[in-house]
């Protein structure tokens, strides 16, 4: 056993939250050593029976996600909006959704979380505006308008949009102003136009705007579509081949980092901030351009390998555990030498984890949440915990379109089965299982009517099986899956090594068992995962041997883990010294 390790306080007694530059490895960061939880805060908590969840909803939530042991939340757009995308098509940069509160709402939440020694990292959202904002009505009245250039305008070809790009919601990226004849782009929907970043006068809007809301007090920023913001010079038409992977395509735009060290100098240089990029379609060799320290872009980005897995865009596609743990190994390699990532099994826009990686069945519902539980908190990466996650939440029964809310979903069903493309049975059957309103059914606080989230009538359906799985019912169980999350938080912050500590694959080929080590120095720890519903066989590969557990989903002791591990087991262990072996 190491001297390090034994003198590290017990799970139980960890208190300290942040790092403290004496005792801590170089480049210690507490956004390294953070856990984050994302609220999607429309389906969190409703406050005024109105069935939207809203911040005074979640100020009355934080003392829940304080036992948890979170320490930031990230915040789901909260400024006004139409909600054509709920909340991702922003009217007002500097108002609040009044479906969400107010603005002394907003200050009241960060005040609780401050008070909590938490922090607040809020989405920006600086690809596109909603097209009622007040510089897309401007833009749109007129091309001599001075706001024309806030978005990218362009004049049709032969009666059709200017070029042939897709948007990702599906059907051309182009809108034709009718007033004008000109087109604008929009890589979401119509109405999320895209701004023209290559116009000075937008970077400076909008880096008032981030100033504006770090100084209420706010710790980073989440950056949705980051990577799109720089468009392709000459905008022309792209082959089809590269049409199959838009994202791919519009990462590429040759200003990106450009813009992002333009916006470190002006903003984020010497805050302190966390700032997390979605980099839906960045490959993992150009993530540490990105990433680096040295470069002052971004402290760390999203990538979508891992929750992706299994699917080609929302059709469901076959995988392996192999596939797994291929994507597991690129993905932390693609920090570079001095960047750091993320880990997330579950955000807003993806299924629910235990119903795609997992087993939602009431057999396997507890022991494959915590399997993947212990994945998501023990890989290396600052984790990202996904509202209900922590409770095993799952996928909800779609009958039919009807049952759909997604502008996503809904704009896959028009471009298919809308017109005769696809059978309605094939399309239901992937979007089932993919659609990002799997995701966004009200929180189960507990088994009552509506599940405890709001007295009024949900704007979403909430998961019938609520009466089963609910934040009271788990709190109160010492085996539930909170509790098991409650102590994998715990035990990361109090292990530096399973902070800092370098990732390996131990057994890349083994097609059930997910098995890596996390070493600083002399400190090493290993963590499996049987990814399946059977008991597993397992002999640790390289002579490795068990030394003690530190927490395992079945309890089980030193001498009973291995060679029989049960179906969906997890854990951490202290492995003995090689002398010992
Ligand atoms: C990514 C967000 O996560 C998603 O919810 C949104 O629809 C698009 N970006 C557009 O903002």
């Amino acid at each position: 056993m190491s001297q390090h390790l034994s003198e590290n306080p017990p799970v139980n007694s960890m208190t300290a939250l942040w790092a403290s530059e004496a005792d801590t490895p170089q480049k210690a960061k507490w956004w390294k050593e953070a856990v984050v939880y994302q609220v999607y805060t429309r389906s969190f908590s409703d406050s005024n029976g109105d069935g939207i969840g809203d911040l005074p909803g979640l100020i009355g939530r934080l003392d829940y996600l304080k036992s948890l042991g979170v320490q930031v939340i990230w915040l789901a757009p909260h400024y006004d909006t139409p909600n054509v995308d709920n909340g991702y098509d922003i009217r007002d940069y500097r108002a609040i959704d009044p479906l969400q509160g107010t603005m002394a709402d907003f200050d009241r939440l960060v005040a609780g979380l401050h008070e909590r020694g938490m922090k607040l990292i809020v989405d920006l959202v600086i690809n596109h505006t909603s097209d009622q904002h007040e510089w897309f009505r401007q833009s749109r009245s007129g091309p001599a308008n001075p706001y024309r250039d806030f978005y990218i305008w362009r004049d049709g070809r032969d009666d059709g949009p200017p070029n042939n790009y897709l948007s990702i919601f599906g059907g051309s990226a182009w809108e034709k102003d009718e007033a004008s004849g000109q087109y604008y782009l929009h890589y979401f929907a119509k109405e999320q136009p895209d701004l023209n970043w290559e116009n000075p006068k937008v970077r400076q809007e909008v880096y008032n705007m981030m100033r504006f809301w770090l100084d209420k007090g706010v710790s980073g920023f989440r950056m949705d579509s980051i990577c799109f913001i720089s468009k392709l010079p000459g905008l022309r038409d792209l082959t089809l081949a590269v049409m199959e992977s838009l994202e791919h395509v519009y990462v590429t735009g040759p200003k990106i980092h450009d813009y992002l060290q333009d916006m470190h100098h002006e903003v984020l240089v010497e805050r302190d901030l966390l700032t997390v990029g979605e980099a839906f379609g960045v490959s993992f060799e150009d993530t540490p351009a990105f990433v680096s320290e040295a470069r002052n872009e971004l402290t760390m980005v999203f990538h979508f390998e891992i929750v992706r897995i299994g699917r080609h865009d929302w059709q469901v596609q076959d995988w392996t555990i192999k596939d797994l743990k291929a994507v597991l190994r690129g993905e932390d390699t693609s920090s570079g030498p001095d960047g750091w990532l993320t880990s997330f099994l579950e955000n807003h826009d993806n299924p629910r984890s235990v119903s795609w990686f997992g087993d939602p069945s009431p057999k396997g519902h507890g022991p494959s949440a915590k399997a993947l539980a212990t994945l998501l908190v023990m890989r290396r990466g600052t984790p990202y915990i996904y509202q209900g996650e922590e409770i095993g939440m799952t996928n909800i029964h779609f009958d039919g379109i009807e049952d759909f809310q997604d502008i996503n979903a809904k704009g896959i069903w028009n471009n298919t089965v809308g017109i005769g493309k696809m059978s309605a049975e094939e399309v239901l059957h992937s979007l089932q299982r993919v659609t990002r309103d799997n995701a966004r059914t009200p929180m189960q606080w507990d088994a009552s009517n509506h599940a405890g989230f709001t007295t009024g009538l949900p704007w979403f359906r909430v998961n019938p099986n609520h009466v089963d799985i609910n934040v009271a019912q788990q709190d109160a169980d010492p085996n539930s899956i909170l509790n098991y999350y409650r102590t994998l938080i715990q035990l990361r912050a109090s292990q530096k090594t399973l902070i800092y500590g370098d990732f390996e694959d131990v057994d890349p080929d083994h097609p059930a068992v997910i098995a890596f080590t996390r070493t600083l120095g002399d400190d090493q720890f290993l963590i499996l995962i049987n990814m399946c519903g059977e008991t597993e066989h397992y002999i640790l590969p390289h002579g490795l041997k068990i030394a003690e557990v530190l927490l395992d989903n079945m309890s089980a002791s030193v001498e009973n883990v291995l060679p029989n591990l049960k179906p969906w087991q997890a854990g951490i262990y202290r492995l003995a010294p090689p002398a010992d072996i």
